[in-house]
């Protein structure tokens, strides 16, 4: 995936949600570090749009106080925050108001810019008219491209109809979805390393693989989102996107090559081939956990029920532990395990690929150890291989392994000043580059596969999510039902 950004097109980015949390926590941060990098198009105007009564000044001043949140090392000299102020700008909008669309039309209009970036960082209930106004107001031009943040919809019949109305008002090539973790680059380097070197390929099967592990585990608990948190659960806000695309990535066929569609058409083929649950399954391969007062790094944190915005008697999951297998002949009968949780031990994301134990054993290897691929995701991206090899116990010949493992720091390798995901996102759609977005197929066939999970939940009126205590890993049941097939998660072994 050959990256040229074209530096010398013009675009105006309108940024829907331009005072949300996204547009500062993220998008901002990402915007300037294209712009310190270079590779943001110099003749182009961000435009945040609100309800609030900004002034351009005014808007950059507050951009200008938020980044100080960000890291030391991505915040930029007043230099530097003067050169990239000149390309923010704002415009008060109420999106039930047509004439604020025409307004934006008038704002957009004498430029005509190479390339207008439609963001919606709004909630999802705003996708409907917004898209509605921006067809009414002819913002829908062939040049518009219209990025459309998670959650989209909440079951699969919401997200249908917001596919639906969307596309009554753009074209699928036009439509950028958002799944962050795609633009990650340990993600890239998942591609990477299974599509752009031999080596893996033959042993990428069930011949060879016994099980596989995804866990995306963070420390901090819902912060400022309990509200919005409450109505979605750690099933819709990770696991129907980030791990299901995690899995994709793991589990799809190599693509013909590296056009978007090549690599979305095998992704959906994976999310059809995701094995339907039975009731067994929903009962034994499903685990819902909600987490309790306890120690996060050191300092007492409140139950999930006592945080901000969270209904004391919420039965909203905010761990998920997850089984499921992959009905095709490559993965047949190989068990994925998914994990993911708030105010978890550690904020650690990590895919182990679990090989099969040597067929004959003529050495001496400690108990459960294997040949393992840890693919770290964060906070640290590498990757290590575990292997056996003989030590040299006593200068003497011996019959014992022990474990040793190869570890690829990519930060190290490649310096940390790396493309981040919204930064690299974000340039793909001034770009036009599709293939780290997500279709509408591949959105639906995920909502289809988490659905049944979502309605068993519902249904289940005695049995609430578990509990487990902040900084810890999650419910027992989620340990238990990996041992069900004698395995464990990694940081059991
Ligand atoms: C978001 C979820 O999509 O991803 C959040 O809504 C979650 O709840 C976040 O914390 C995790 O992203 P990252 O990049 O920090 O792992």
């Amino acid at each position: 995936m050959k990256l040229s950004y074209i530096t010398g097109m013009s675009f105006d980015l309108v940024l829907f949600g331009g005072t949300g949390d996204l547009a500062w926590r993220k998008l901002m941060p990402a915007l300037f570090q294209a712009f310190r990098h270079g590779t943001l198009p110099k003749d182009g105007r961000i435009v945040g749009v609100a309800r609030d009564d900004l002034t351009d000044d005014a808007y950059r001043a507050l951009i200008h106080e938020r980044f100080d949140q960000v890291d030391l090392a991505k915040r930029p000299t007043p230099g530097e925050f003067e050169r990239f102020a000149q390309h923010l700008h704002f415009l008060r909008m109420d999106l039930s108001k047509p004439q604020d669309f025409q307004r934006l039309a008038q704002w957009l209009g004498p430029r005509n810019a190479d390339v207008v970036v439609m963001y919606l960082a709004v909630g999802p209930s705003l996708f409907t008219v917004a898209c509605e106004q921006l067809a009414a107001a002819g913002l829908n031009r062939p040049n518009t491209r219209l990025v459309l943040e998670k959650p989209l919809g909440h079951d699969l019949a919401s997200n249908r109809s917001i596919n639906e109305t969307v596309r009554r008002a753009f074209s699928e090539r036009q439509i950028f979805r958002i799944d962050h973790y795609l633009g990650k680059p340990s993600v890239q380097n998942l591609f990477a390393l299974r599509f752009g070197n031999a080596l893996f390929e033959p042993l990428w099967r069930r011949d060879t693989i016994s099980h596989i592990e995804i866990t995306i585990a963070e420390d901090f608990g819902v912060e400022k989102r309990g509200t919005f948190y409450d109505t979605t659960g750690a099933l819709r806000d990770m696991v129907q996107n980030h791990a299901l695309q995690l899995l994709c990535a793991l589990a799809m066929e190599p693509p013909i090559n590296a056009h978007a569609d090549a690599i979305r058409d095998e992704k959906l083929k994976v999310l059809r081939s995701l094995k339907r649950w039975t009731p067994a399954d929903l009962a034994q391969h499903a685990v819902r956990g909600q987490y309790g007062a306890g120690v996060a790094n050191g300092e007492q944190v409140p139950a999930y029920r006592d945080e901000p915005g969270v209904d004391p008697a919420s039965r909203t999951e905010t761990f998920v532990a997850l089984r499921a297998e992959i009905a095709n002949w490559r993965w047949a009968g190989v068990p994925f395990y998914i994990r993911t949780g708030k105010r978890l031990a550690a904020r650690d994301a990590h895919i182990v690929v679990n090989f099969r134990p040597a067929p004959h054993a003529i050495f001496n290897s400690p108990p459960g150890t294997v040949n393992r691929l840890v693919i770290e995701l964060q906070p640290r991206d590498g990757l290590q291989l575990h292997l056996l090899a003989q030590g040299q116990e006593n200068r003497r010949a011996t019959q014992n392994l022990a474990p040793v493992h190869l570890d690829l720091d990519f930060e190290h390798r490649f310096g940390s000043e790396r493309v981040g995901a919204y930064e690299r996102l974000l340039l793909d759609v001034i770009d036009g580059r599709l293939n780290l977005f997500v279709r509408s197929d591949e959105q639906e066939e995920a909502w289809r596969w988490v659905e049944p999970v979502l309605e068993h939940w519902q249904a289940e009126e005695s049995n609430g999510p578990r509990p487990y205590a902040a900084g810890t890993w999650g419910p027992s049941a989620a340990s238990a039902m990996i041992a069900r097939d004698g395995h464990s998660w990694s940081e059991e072994l």
